[in-house]
């Protein structure tokens, strides 16, 4: 979908149908609307029935996405399809001199993996392994497709990347080293194009890019493999995350024009300007930890993890928490006056990395692990990644119309996580 905030047509109204033989909902990732219209686990739509959603468009220009957030199946229906982009626009974007042509020069990458069976059929097999580390797949998917192919007619394309994974973080280059331009995190321009060579994107981020598309032959959007740094404990969890993310793919492979096509131009020097919140401006310093469950057996008797300390094994066994708290429908972490700015330090208490993401604001990113954070991450996010036993501090303008009746969430974008005990809820008042 493509949305636009500074038309008349700003006034939305998107009518889901159900039609699947259960109950789902439907959330607008990055979208500032009001709590009712959010699409969180509030707002059920029942098998054959339908929900619409009205809101105004406020977010500026960005890649924004939409999926269900049914509770507890969220990571089964996002894994089967329920999920894609949405994109919004503005005047101010449309007026800079970049690549706009939506399917010709502006492309919508979903990146996504998924596992097959021996029949070819999508594969969620809901094995402890995956709660605890949360569902991945050995076949790269991009909008639905393995080992797709892009025919450029221009010099340069953009690429609107956004980390649809259930649990995945991708790190993204090209395959011949070719450097790129980031013009946009989550929720839509940097101030300046920052030019870099590779970029990681954990479950819910979303970045813009811009690539030359010369080349005397094709070349690859690849997926990096990471090798794992993390030696520090025993029990199956700590191997499980030994392997996390270190497996390679190919992406998108792009057929270059005709070589004697008229180089583009130079991208603006200046996108936009940003306020950056003070911190003094925050009246409240909100703590939310992020807990993984210490296994009943998973790490066993070999267990030497942290979690032995506690005298019952590894790390894992499927019950994750926010402030010592599995998610609870009756339990509101926070209620927050409408305007307030705060800022929240997210801390993770285990072994792998957490991609932390709250409704409803748009936040910067004050700090990690006490150092500012990486230049590819100065912008306006939804979505952070707090590495392990690591900390970051964002802050954010908690604003909208108040509704104490009616949450919003705060969870890990991996989605097994988030079903199995990785949110919290907020209410603006
Ligand atoms: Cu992308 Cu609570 O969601
Ligand atoms: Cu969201
Ligand atoms: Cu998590």
């Amino acid at each position: 979908s493509t949305l636009s905030s500074s038309s008349a047509a700003s006034d939305v109204y998107k009518r889901q149908k159900n039609d699947l033989n259960e109950a789902t909902t439907l959330h607008w990732h990055g979208m500032d609307v009001p709590a009712e219209e959010d699409g969180g686990p509030y707002q059920v739509i029942a098998p054959g029935h339908d929900w619409t959603a009205h809101y105004t468009v406020k977010n500026e220009a960005a890649t924004c996405w939409y999926h269900s957030h049914m509770m507890h199946q969220t990571g089964r229906q996002v894994y089967h399809g329920l999920a894609g982009v949405l994109i919004v626009d503005d005047e101010h974007h449309s007026d800079l001199p970049l690549p706009h042509d939506y399917g010709i020069d502006d492309i919508p990458l979903i990146l996504q993996d998924r596992l097959f069976d021996s029949d070819g059929q999508l594969a969620y097999p809901d094995r402890m392994d995956d709660r605890m580390v949360g569902m991945r797949g050995d076949v790269m998917v991009v909008n639905g497709v393995i080992s797709p192919t892009f025919i450029a007619s221009t010099g340069r394309i953009r690429l609107r990347l956004l980390n649809a994974a259930n649990a995945r973080a991708f790190t993204l280059a090209f395959s011949d080293g070719r450097r790129f331009e980031l013009i946009a995190t989550d929720l839509g321009l940097v101030e300046k194009p920052l030019s870099l060579d590779k970029l990681v994107l954990s479950p819910g981020e979303r970045a813009e890019i811009v690539v030359n598309t010369q080349s005397s032959q094709p070349f690859t959007l690849v997926n990096l493999p990471v090798s794992s740094t993390y030696q520090a404990h025993f029990g199956l969890l700590s191997d499980l995350i030994r392997d996390l993310d270190t497996q390679a793919f190919d992406v998108l492979t792009i057929i270059p024009p005709e070589e004697n096509i008229t180089p583009p131009p130079a991208l603006p020097a200046q996108l936009r300007d940003i306020h950056w919140l003070p911190e003094q401006d925050a009246s409240y310093h909100r703590l939310i930890a992020m807990q993984m469950g210490e296994g009943q057996g998973n790490g066993g008797k070999r267990g030497g993890g942290p979690g032995a300390r506690r005298e019952r094994g590894g790390w894992g066994g499927g019950k994750h928490r926010i402030n010592g708290r599995m998610m609870d429908k009756n339990f509101i972490e926070a209620s927050i006056v409408s305007g307030t700015i705060e800022i929240w330090e997210i801390t993770n208490d285990s072994p792998m990395m957490h991609p932390f993401h709250i409704h409803k604001v748009q936040f910067q990113i004050l700090d990690r692990d006490g150092e500012p954070p990486g230049e590819d991450e100065r912008g306006y996010k939804d979505t952070v990644r707090v590495p392990p036993f690591g900390r970051v501090r964002v802050i954010a303008r908690f604003g909208g119309e108040s509704n104490p009746h009616i949450p919003f969430m705060f969870h890990c974008h991996i989605l097994e996580h988030e079903d199995h005990g990785m949110m919290g809820q907020f209410v603006i008042v």
